[in-house]
């Protein structure tokens, strides 16, 4: 499976760990950047990610900012985009399973690098349920 990953700054550590963590898991993962701690704007990764999403490069994108609220937002822009702030591992599982997300986001300065690595994990081995919750996600882009 491929994974896109992208943050800004504040995130560019966090986001380097989590590629070793896919990689260590088996998965290929692409990279939008950013590619050091240099400042940077956090919307024109979320837009690159969401790219990579869109044309089918992967199936599902990690975005990570300082608090993931910036990225969350910038993502949510793009249509066919479903991505979720999360900080807690119900969320990571229940956003996979009810709203189909394909972008999981991730705050470095709120949310650990231990919890972070639990949050990916849960999030790619939940599937979405479907039925009900398709009908209701189908709705957002109406
Ligand atoms: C950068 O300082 C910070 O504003 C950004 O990483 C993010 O938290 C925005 O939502």
């Amino acid at each position: 499976m491929n994974i896109v990953v992208a943050s800004d700054h504040a995130g560019f550590a966090l986001k380097e760990k989590i590629k070793d963590f896919l990689k260590e898991k088996g998965y290929s993962v692409l990279d939008c950047g950013t590619d050091s701690e240099a400042s940077c704007d956090y919307p024109v990764f979320a837009k690159a990610l969401c790219k990579e999403i869109k044309e089918g490069n992967a199936e599902y994108g990690i975005l990570v900012c300082g608090t993931g609220i910036g990225m969350s937002m910038a993502a949510n822009k793009v249509q066919g985009i479903r991505a979720a702030l999360c900080s807690d591992y119900f969320s990571a599982k229940f956003t996979r399973a009810h709203n189909d997300a394909n972008v999981m986001c991730l705050g470095a300065r709120v949310t650990g690098e231990g919890l972070a690595m639990e949050l990916v994990d849960i999030f790619l081995n939940t599937p979405f349920e479907g039925g009900k919750h398709l009908r209701r996600i189908e709705m957002f882009e109406e």
